[in-house]
């Protein structure tokens, strides 16, 4: 989603912002601009796509900068729309939503303020240039400004007779400034800045930041000045590599097996003790998490119910945010995101804790919000991933997730299967999963596809048809095998290709029904398996899988439906690390 950089120091400042919007590019955008600071005046450049079309902006002279990629939500994706903006005096850019920004525009109006832009964030310049031009004190007039806004905001803001500042302020969205020799840089995330060197400070929801070259003051929510600490963090933050794939998608789903390794939770982990004691007491568990994270969630609550025999729900992090939830005595809420940032199962999670619920949050990226909020905190150790569409990631949360569920069942005395195997297991997978390809004619331009599976089969088809309309943009569907004839069936005719995951022996007879109904309707099918069975030949193609743990099969059987997904992407011509519409980090909501 949009992405934030500054800049203030001795270097010149245009350079700098691109390389950092280059390392946000990841997140999903569709426009990006940057303004610079020169004798009082601002030069701005934004366009329409890609960060390589400002290139024409690296010469702008000035060493004080702001720059923005941004995903549209109010007004098309335009160069008009595109970040910074300025007014007056003032520019800003902006990630998140103000809610009432058109109340707010109309009294902008009212005074005789002409807007540029259809854009929500527009209103922020007019409300801090009205602010400034009465105050002549820049945090003051941002500060002024945020009092108005309701939402979600990081903004960073410049005024033209300032040549070295910056402010910043933070409320729900994500925003870092770095401090080095004689400067100083802001950011939406962490790997856009963070260089040998520098030092990383988290702003909090609430916090005012004053930039000046290289020095940063932090304030709260009244303005008084806080103390912070830097934080620890991968100071080595090249701009990820594709290491001979030809997409970033392709090598992070042949990460898989490290991903599992490195996120399965052992006795001579540091969290271990403490983890053990949480799920002592844990007798009820809700899931909260987002797209693939709540996928990952469906998985864990079988293992907990399996395992450990303890109750779990797994919510839309986007409704439970909403509920007013009834928690049983020692409930544990488990919140799953592999960027820590998604606005709704940030909210969810608060929710949890105003409740005075203790949460448990599972992410991948150090230091994301998410991990600030939560009590406990396991990280997935899947690494960076910058495709849209998470792979490993839904892997490397279900090696943490089977890991609690089993140390959930340790604590009652129970035993879960061991998760050691499968890493090798995913290897192997993946060399089988090549043989997808061959099926990619019978998918492409399908007016509709359908994933079907029971029980833990199920929930790797509803992530095998979640990564398939993400980046093929088809229609597709994950549906329980046994609910098919309850009306879906009424879809599936001789132009249907349909994915049937069968991992799970003792339901196999069950699920050979939807076989034989979907197949009875001319429906070409394709079979996930792990073991031979009897298709009475109604199977077009299909793919055999290593045997493994029938409660961890998603972990390996999703393997082939995200390379299907990958296939069928590149066959329809689409970029399937930048889906259309969708951003990594989804940070508003
Ligand atoms: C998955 O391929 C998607 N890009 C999306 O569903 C994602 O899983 C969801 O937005 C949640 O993100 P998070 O894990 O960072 O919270």
């Amino acid at each position: 989603m949009c992405g934030i950089v500054g800049y203030s120091g001795k270097a010149d400042a245009a350079p700098v912002l691109l390389e950092g919007l280059a390392r946000l590019e990841y997140r999903g955008y569709d426009s990006a601009g940057i303004a610079v600071l020169n004798c009082g005046a601002f030069s701005v450049v934004k366009r329409k796509g890609r960060v390589d079309a400002l290139a024409e902006a690296r010469s702008l002279p000035g060493h004080l900068g702001i720059g923005h990629t941004r995903w549209a939500t109010h007004g098309a994706p335009c160069e008009r729309n595109a970040h910074p903006h300025v007014y007056r005096n003032i520019c800003i850019v902006h990630n998140g939503i103000v809610e009432n920004a058109r109340a707010l525009r109309a009294e902008c109006e009212v005074r005789g303020e002409a807007f540029a832009s259809e854009t929500d964030s527009e209103v922020i310049a007019h409300l801090v240039a009205f602010s400034y031009g009465q105050r002549g004190d820049l945090l003051a007039a941002v500060h002024a400004a945020c009092q108005k806004l309701r939402g979600s905001w990081a903004i960073a803001v410049m005024c033209s007779d300032l040549p070295a500042r910056i402010v910043c302020a933070r409320m729900r969205s994500p925003l870092i400034v770095a401090t080095g020799k004689e400067e100083c840089l802001i950011a939406s995330d962490v790997p856009a800045v963070a260089a040998p060197g520098r030092l990383v400070y988290v702003q909090e929801d609430g916090e005012y930041a004053q930039v000046d070259g290289g020095h940063v003051a932090f304030y709260d929510a009244a303005l008084r000045p806080v103390s912070k600490r830097p934080v620890a963090c991968d100071p080595h933050t090249d701009l990820p590599q594709k290491g001979g794939f030809t997409h970033f998608m392709a090598k992070e789903m042949s990460e898989v097996p490290q991903a599992l390794l490195h996120s399965a939770i052992g006795e001579d982990d540091r969290q271990y003790l403490q983890l053990f004691k949480v799920l002592c007491q844990t007798q009820y568990i809700y899931i909260v998490a987002c797209g693939t994270a709540y996928h990952s969630g469906l998985c864990a609550k079988l293992a907990f119910e399996e395992f450990a025999r303890i109750p779990a729900e797994v919510c839309f992090a986007s409704e439970f945010r909403y509920r007013t939830p009834i928690f049983p005595k020692n409930s544990l809420v488990i919140a799953v995101s592999q960027s820590g940032e998604t606005a709704d199962t940030l909210a969810a999670a608060s929710l949890a804790k105003a409740c005075g619920i203790r949460v448990l949050a599972v992410v991948n990226v150090p230091h994301a919000s998410l991990t600030r909020l939560a009590d406990h905190c396991v990280y997935t150790d899947a690494g960076r991933e910058v495709a849209v569409a998470a792979t490993k990631s839904f892997q490397a949360q279900l090696a943490s997730l089977y890991s609690l569920a089993a140390l959930a069942a340790k604590a009652r005395g129970r035993q879960a299967p061991s998760l050691a195997g499968l890493p090798a297991l995913a290897r192997e997978t993946l060399a089988v999963s090549q043989a997808v390809r061959a099926w990619t004619p019978y998918f492409v331009g399908a007016r509709s596809v359908f994933f079907v599976g029971r029980g833990a089969d199920y929930c790797a088809a509803l992530e095998g048809s979640l990564k398939f309309k993400e980046i093929t943009y088809l229609p597709s569907e994950g549906y329980p095998a046994g609910e098919l004839k309850h009306g879906t069936l009424a879809l599936v005719d001789a132009s249907t290709p349909v994915v049937v995951v069968l991992t799970c022996r003792r339901l196999a007879e069950k699920t050979l029904n939807a076989v034989h109904e979907v197949s009875a309707r001319g429906a070409n099918v394709f079979l996930v398996t792990n073991f031979s069975c009897d298709t009475g030949g109604n199977v077009r193609a299909g793919v055999l899988l290593p045997r493994c743990e029938e409660a961890y099969s998603p972990a390996l059987s999703v393997i082939p439906l995200q390379a299907l997904a990958y296939y069928v992407a590149l066959a329809c011509g689409n970029d399937p690390d930048k889906p259309r519409n969708l951003a990594k980090s989804v940070t508003v909501e």
